[in-house]
């Protein structure tokens, strides 16, 4: 599909260059997931870092790649031991869907993984988000790509005065300022732009409809559940052990906690006692 060039406002241009000076002065290069064309590596990287900062994944994720540097390395594993080298990143269910899409990338795309932007997101846990991002990254394929620091760089250009702003409206302006020669370092210039404005004018993105408050970690079911998984990567536990080891919260939240994990398919129970999948 041929597109028409855009012809862009003089706002708009303006914008482009103001994104692409600070990306050139202040880009985060050295970013390992930015050395690497290899899907697998980027939907690795792009996994860890929905909803978790670039510093706590950075360790995270060469490890994870020295343990499980393939598609096909990680397919055959069992979950339990992705779990474990999940550990840390908490949202454990990315680490079951990455699993998942590995699995299907082997067993039914020959280890090959697809490179549109439709297939991309049959695979398991891949939404339109990590299906856009291996568009860009991997392929250098032009697609709007829409997450918080993309959603704070335009609310904070082009949506000064509005509240309450959709994804609906950001994308048209979206597209029309993204680099179509060069669209895995636009996108990245974004990303960059976007993390510095929130630690200078502060988070625009909190205008986005999209923008959840994130709630008190440690008083959430969330928290529960990684501190369960994570007792579990050393042994297994009887509930009631796991209610003695946890004696600070309240037996009947982790009993709904492992519950949730059993159903999620992040723990199995034998006999009378909770482990990781071996499977
Ligand atoms: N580079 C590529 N993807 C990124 C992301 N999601 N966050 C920060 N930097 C990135």
């Amino acid at each position: 599909m041929e597109k028409k060039p855009v012809s862009l406002t003089k706002l708009e241009k303006q914008f482009i260059k103001t994104v692409w000076d600070f990306y050139h002065l202040n880009g985060r290069h050295d970013l390992p997931w930015r050395k690497t064309k290899d899907p697998y590596k980027i939907v690795v990287s792009e996994l860890m870092l929905q909803q978790t900062q670039v510093a706590r994944v950075l360790p995270k994720y060469k490890e994870f790649l020295k343990k499980f540097p393939t598609v096909s390395s990680l397919a055959p594993a069992p979950l339990g031991e992705v779990l474990k080298a999940w550990q840390g990143l908490g949202y454990n269910r990315r680490a079951k869907f990455l699993w998942q899409a590995a699995k299907a990338v082997v067993n039914e795309h020959k280890g090959k993984w697809p490179n549109t932007y439709t297939q991309l997101q049959t695979l398991p846990g891949i939404g339109s988000y990590t299906a856009g991002a291996v568009m860009n990254f991997a392929y250098n394929s032009p697609v709007a790509l829409i997450e918080t620091n993309v959603r704070t760089v335009h609310i904070h250009h082009f949506f000064k005065d509005a509240e309450n702003i959709s994804d609906k409206e950001l994308l048209p302006i979206i597209e029309r300022t993204l680099d179509e020669t060069n669209p895995r370092e636009w996108n990245w210039a974004l990303m960059d732009y976007g993390s510095h404005l929130k630690t200078t004018v502060g988070n625009a993105s909190k205008k986005s409809k999209a923008y959840k408050k994130q709630s008190n970690f440690k008083e959430s079911n969330r928290y529960i559940r990684g501190a369960i998984l994570r007792a579990l990567t050393q042994q297994p536990y009887t509930e009631a052990a796991l209610c003695s080891h946890f004696h600070d919260i309240e037996n009947e939240r982790i009993k709904l906690q492992l519950d949730a994990l059993k159903n999620d398919g992040l723990v199995v129970k034998q006999k009378y006692k909770f482990l990781l999948p071996t499977k």
